[in-house]
């Protein structure tokens, strides 16, 4: 059970109840679309079967069999919240605006702002014991019709759309946890080439909107490009997996952290 605490830096703490509440119910929308996605229970996990065929290195769908949760315990590392309160904070104003802040040390930040055409960002390999966050563009965060400013897949201006169903989470984390892009690159040794998974088939090209499965061969040589990759940049409808090896190096990551975390 990994302890996640989100912040909405630019709503104030006298904002109305129905905000305030409609932003929790959304940041619990999105923890459990968070909880689906890492443990292959989302709905179209089942658009796999018919995809299979063009990924032979891939086994299956990668589960990392842990559980996300909105904190409700104090960390005596930092300050964070008191027993009992649920770490959702307006006004926050995280380390000034920077990405890191000790006060919230052994959670699972999530940060939600403006950041204009951006969907989000996160560190790639994060430390919770000093207090790292992840960061999502408003209009990234969660699923369904979302609350006032906070409205997911809607973005300002002409920047990518398709981005409704919460899985900028699920990328952001992936990169937290040390997952790459599946498009890092080409090479021979998987191990040490591309994004060092090796049952993800290398790509060197990022993809956009909702490729059919095994249709865009990649860059890097005959192989398929796994489109319906969370670390990819389709659109969330047409993303829907992590595979076994990405998650035999979530798990060895999270196994290093696990310890920085309030549990
Ligand atoms: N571009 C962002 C990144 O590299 C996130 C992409 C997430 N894609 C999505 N369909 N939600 O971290
Ligand atoms: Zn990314
Ligand atoms: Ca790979």
């Amino acid at each position: 059970r990994i302890p996640m605490a989100f912040h909405f830096p630019s709503v104030s703490p006298s904002a109305s109840a129905t905000l305030k509440n409609c932003l929790r119910a959304l940041a619990q929308n999105q923890v459990n679309s968070l909880n689906a996605d890492y443990n292959a229970t989302n709905a179209d996990i089942s658009n796999w079967a018919s995809a299979a065929s063009f990924y032979p290195t891939v086994s299956g769908v990668g589960s990392i069999d842990i559980q996300f949760v909105i904190a409700t315990q104090n960390h005596p590392a930092g300050t964070g919240i008191a027993n009992g309160t649920v770490a959702v904070t307006f006004g926050t104003n995280f380390l000034n605006g920077a990405d890191e802040d000790p006060t919230w040390a052994g959670y699972m930040n999530v940060v939600v702002r403006n950041e204009g055409g951006i969907l989000g960002y996160s560190p790639l390999g994060g430390y919770p014991g000093a207090g790292w966050t992840v960061v999502l563009n408003t209009w990234a965060f969660g699923s369904g019709s979302g609350c006032s400013g906070y409205v997911p897949g809607v973005p300002p201006g002409s920047v990518q759309t398709g981005i409704n169903k919460g899985r900028t989470l699920t990328h952001e984390l992936g990169h937290f946890f040390n997952l790459n892009h599946t498009f890092n690159g080409c090479g021979t040794n998987c191990n040490f080439t591309g994004d060092r998974v090796c049952d993800t088939p290398p790509s060197s090209v990022e993809q956009y909107g909702c490729p059919s499965p095994g249709s865009i061969t990649s860059s890097c040589g005959t192989n398929k490009v796994l489109t319906m990759n969370y670390m990819d940049y389709t659109d969330d409808a047409c993303m829907y997996m992590f595979t076994p090896g990405q998650m035999t190096r979530v798990q060895a990551w999270y196994n290093s952290i696990a310890s920085e975390f309030n549990m």
